[in-house]
């Protein structure tokens, strides 16, 4: 069987979810390509020959650079942080690799599509980790919508929700500066939901936002590369730095198609873990889905008669609903990590048929265009045109 040979760089949160897919896809997928973990890449030795170890890597390097210039490579897996995403795929695509990037696909717009035209200049595939696209409750919220059963769109309401920041203390992580985030919650969290919107609904034309930094300065980590995850930590310094990113952000959309829609992520809303939620609702009937309970689609439909009208909860499970049939039998639920393998073996399946996988860089672009203009509309305080 062909096999397609991977170099992962970083081998942290994602690092360790991509890894998990690699692993397991070609257990529950019937795939014409086999994925080899090849090489996991970190700028610290000791923490990535443990990874390697844990993980099931054969090999490990601790400059990238060196990995997508390996003859023996054929793609290579991006999962640090957004500010190093550019150079990394930028390099990878010259070197002819396969580049699958972590969202947002980068920290500004400039840079998406200086990414796009260089994987295209290179006629190279692509792809982009929106992986919640990948599950099958999902899937099957794009079929009704595709055939109909929702009828026209009018609204898209839609959170993601998370608390872990909540504490003024906790210190100043990756995440929480500018400079190697992009942005805070927003590119995050909404980057997330956008992209969600544009598979389900279509395309943006308008935004407004409105965006807030609750806690302005934070202790500033002691010796960040070894104790930094973006999300955990383990120690902090006396000394405190400035949070030159949104905690939250809020906005309101006009949808090409007519539809309108509000959006809103956060890191403050306490007891809210990883709550991505959202709503959508047509002339025909509604669609609501809630991350934290990932099997689950409600669904409420016109079409029912009226007397057993209401929204019912499809456990998206069964052979028929998206990915579910390589899965376990009907009932038998899956979790956050399975939307990654899902997405590993779309990106094989592609890779096989000698087409691009979907999302890919455009859909990351296009998706920056919609991070970049609510930031221009907070900054103008008004409403924006999304290119
Ligand atoms: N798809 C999702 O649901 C999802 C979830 C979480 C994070 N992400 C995205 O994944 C990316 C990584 O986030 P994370 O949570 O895994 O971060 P993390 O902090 O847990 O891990 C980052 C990794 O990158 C490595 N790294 C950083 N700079 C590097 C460099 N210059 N060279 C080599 N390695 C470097 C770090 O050592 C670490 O291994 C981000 O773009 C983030 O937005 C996506």
């Amino acid at each position: 069987m062909k096999e397609i040979k991977i170099g992962l760089i970083g081998y942290k949160f994602m690092g360790k979810a991509h890894s998990f897919a690699y692993k397991n896809v070609s257990l529950f997928f019937d795939l014409p390509i086999k994925p080899v973990m090849k090489v996991i890449c970190g700028r610290t030795e000791k923490a990535v020959i443990q990874a390697k170890e844990k993980f099931g890597w054969l090999e490990y390097e601790t400059d990238w650079r060196k990995v997508v210039e390996r003859e023996d490579i054929d793609m290579i897996d991006i999962a640090t942080p957004p500010n190093t995403h550019k150079e990394i795929a930028i390099e990878a695509a010259k070197n002819g690799k396969i580049v699958f990037c972590e969202k947002p696909l980068t920290t500004n717009l400039k840079d998406a599509y200086e990414m796009l035209e260089i994987v295209e200049k290179y006629k190279v595939k692509h792809a982009i980790c929106f992986n919640y696209r990948k599950l099958p409750a999902i899937g099957l919220a794009k079929k009704l919508i595709d055939e109909g059963k929702i009828g026209k769109i009018y609204h898209m309401r839609a959170v993601y929700l998370q608390d872990w920041i909540v504490d003024p203390d906790f210190p100043l992580v990756w995440r929480l500066q500018k400079s190697i985030a992009g942005s805070g919650a927003h590119g995050d969290l909404n980057a997330h939901l956008i992209d969600m919107a544009r598979y389900l609904i279509g395309e943006f034309d308008e935004v407004i936002g409105m965006s807030e930094t609750f806690i302005k300065e934070r202790p500033v980590l002691k010796e960040k590369e070894e104790l930094e995850t973006g999300l955990v930590y383990t120690e902090k310094g006396e000394e405190k730095g400035i949070v030159d990113v949104d905690d939250a952000t809020i906005f309101l959309v006009k949808f090409k198609n007519g539809a309108i829609g509000s959006f809103e992520a956060t890191r403050f809303a306490l007891g809210r873990k990883n709550y991505q939620f959202f709503e959508i609702n047509g002339s025909k009937g509604s669609i609501i889905f809630n991350l934290e309970r990932l099997n689950e689609l409600k669904f409420y439909s016109l079409e029912d008669p009226a007397y057993s009208q209401g929204f019912r909860t499809i456990i998206a499970t069964d052979a028929s609903h998206p990915y579910a049939g390589n899965w376990w039998p009907a009932g038998h639920i899956i979790g956050y990590g399975e939307s990654f393998v899902n997405m590993v073996a779309d990106i094989l399946n592609s890779i096989a048929k000698d087409e691009n996988p979907v999302p890919n860089f455009y859909d990351g672009v296009k998706c920056q265009e919609v991070l970049e203009s609510v930031e221009i509309s907070i900054k103008e305080k008004r409403w924006v045109k999304v290119k």
